[in-house]
């Protein structure tokens, strides 16, 4: 696997792109505003970042759906439901098409990825005027200004994803708190998941990149970057950078940046040279996403996920111990195909045990092309309904032990929000990645302020400032 090459898209490339951007505002009829529709994970928020970056660039501004002239949905294909909404929504788009003719609908992303995806979007989606992958993101404005000057569809899809574009430029949704890309793609094969055959092999960008990155977001006041990959503590592996995720870690808060966080890591990969780093970096926040996926070996082992259950609980009490404050949270998936509920019961066995902070948990989504559609034994939809009900139940209720047992403490809040319950109540995120709220001024914004925290709710907390 390690032979795969991985190139940079060619500075020709992106230059070529910028001449389109520019080139586009010299087209008699264009679409001069824009609405990005984004569904799935950080990663493809972070993808929207970049595509109403180049809009931008290109003069256009961001409009409501309903009025926008070219609207770009940004798709996810993770589990089945992810799918089905953003094609209703593509499809809604066709009617108000049939009153504005002018409009442009655009599709992109990983669904878009999807092998003959692209084909169908030809035949069956004729109302698309332009479709491309994950692999082709840098080129929207080549796309956009062809198929305006041209009149027609351009449906483009890079089977091999294997390159990193740099210098595209992006539009960060928050002045405070950023999304840096570390890494694409993944390696690992999880027999349920389609991610490495939508996003292609693992590919990492090299650190000078990176750091040069966040040394301009420090200079422009940005108080905390999130760290982007599929599995991003194995950083470093293709091409060699000559740095691992560690290094990575301390060369990133080398920069002056208060806060780093990083998602998501795979605990097959969590090694001791990065805990220890956690233990001892104090820019690196206490909060750890170590995604477990069950709590029985046998179904890990059906998942390809290359640890046992005692493993990942020795790897999260190092964690613990070298940093006590750290709050762990997971995902956990339900109605593996041939889960009983023996095995199921070891998965909340698990959640017990381990008092996650939090945790996303999905019912088994067959997907198409990966291993696990093909196994026999397929749970039926009842059955992991009932179990993920209990799933959540078992988790509320370590929440909210972890959350009470926070009261009386002082947590250091970067604040970025005003509080959508309450508009006198302030709200940010503390150290651990819990949302706190908390009555304070408009000056408090993006700024990191200690607040003790008086109470808990469900799974936010509420806190006065110190
Ligand atoms: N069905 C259900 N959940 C899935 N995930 C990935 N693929 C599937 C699938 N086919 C979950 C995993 C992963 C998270 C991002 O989504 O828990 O960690
Ligand atoms: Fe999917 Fe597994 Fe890769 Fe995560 S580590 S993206 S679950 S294949």
């Amino acid at each position: 696997m390690n032979s795969t090459v991985i190139y940079p898209v060619p500075q020709l490339e992106i230059d070529r792109q910028a001449q389109y951007m520019r080139l586009f505002s010299t087209l008699p009829k264009r679409p001069m505003t824009y609405c990005i529709m984004t569904y799935g994970c950080q990663m493809n928020a972070h993808d929207s970042e970049k595509l109403a970056g180049m809009l931008t660039e290109m003069g256009l501004t961001e409009a409501p759906r309903e009025e926008a002239d070219f609207v770009l949905h940004n798709t996810c294909c993770i589990r089945d439901n992810a799918e089905r909404k953003a094609l209703g929504n593509v499809i809604w788009l066709k009617e108000l098409k049939k009153d504005r003719p002018d409009m442009l609908i655009g599709v992109c992303g990983c669904m878009v990825q999807e092998q003959g995806m692209a084909d169908s979007i030809r035949r069956q989606y004729p109302f698309i005027d332009i479709a491309f992958g994950t692999g082709t993101l840098h080129k929207l404005p080549e796309l956009l200004y062809e198929a305006v000057e041209r009149g027609t569809r351009m449906i483009e899809v890079d089977e091999e994803l294997n390159t990193i574009a740099e210098g595209v430029p992006i539009r960060r949704s928050s002045p405070w708190q950023t999304y840096v890309t570390v890494m694409y793609g993944c390696n690992n094969f999880c027999t349920y998941c389609i991610v490495p055959y939508v996003r292609g092999r693992e590919r990492s960008r090299q650190p000078d990149d990176i750091v040069r990155e966040v040394e301009d977001l420090v200079k422009a006041g940005v108080q905390e970057v999130m760290l982007l990959g599929q599995n991003v503590n194995s950083y470093g592996r293709v091409p060699e950078t000559g740095l691992d995720f560690a290094g990575l870690l301390r060369r990133v808060s080398e920069t002056g940046i208060p806060r780093i966080r990083f998602m998501t890591s795979h605990p097959k990969d969590l090694s001791d040279a990065l805990i220890e780093e956690i233990g001892r970096n104090p820019r690196i926040m206490g909060h750890f996403h170590l995604p477990a996926q069950s709590g029985n070996d046998r179904i890990l082992k059906a998942m390809n996920r290359h640890y046992t259950v005692d493993q990942y609980m020795e790897r999260a009490d190092r964690l613990r111990q070298a940093r006590p404050d750290i709050g762990l949270t997971t995902d956990l998936i339900v109605g593996f195909p041939g889960e009983t509920e023996a095995e199921f019961r070891d998965t909340l066995a698990l959640v017990e045990r381990m008092r996650f902070d939090s945790a996303f948990t999905f019912i088994y989504s067959p997907r198409v092309g990966t291993k696990a559609a093909e196994f026999p034994d397929q749970v039926p939809a009842e059955v992991s309904t009932d179990r993920i009900t209990r799933l959540i139940a078992a988790q509320d209720k370590q929440t909210e032990r972890v959350l009470n047992g926070m009261v009386g403490q002082t947590v250091n809040v970067l604040v970025t929000d005003v509080s959508r319950r309450d508009a006198a109540m302030l709200t940010g995120k503390c150290e651990r990645n819990i949302s706190v709220n908390f009555s304070g001024d408009a000056g408090d914004m993006g700024r990191i302020v200690p607040v003790t925290i008086t109470a808990a709710s469900r799974t936010t907390l509420k806190g006065k400032k110190k």
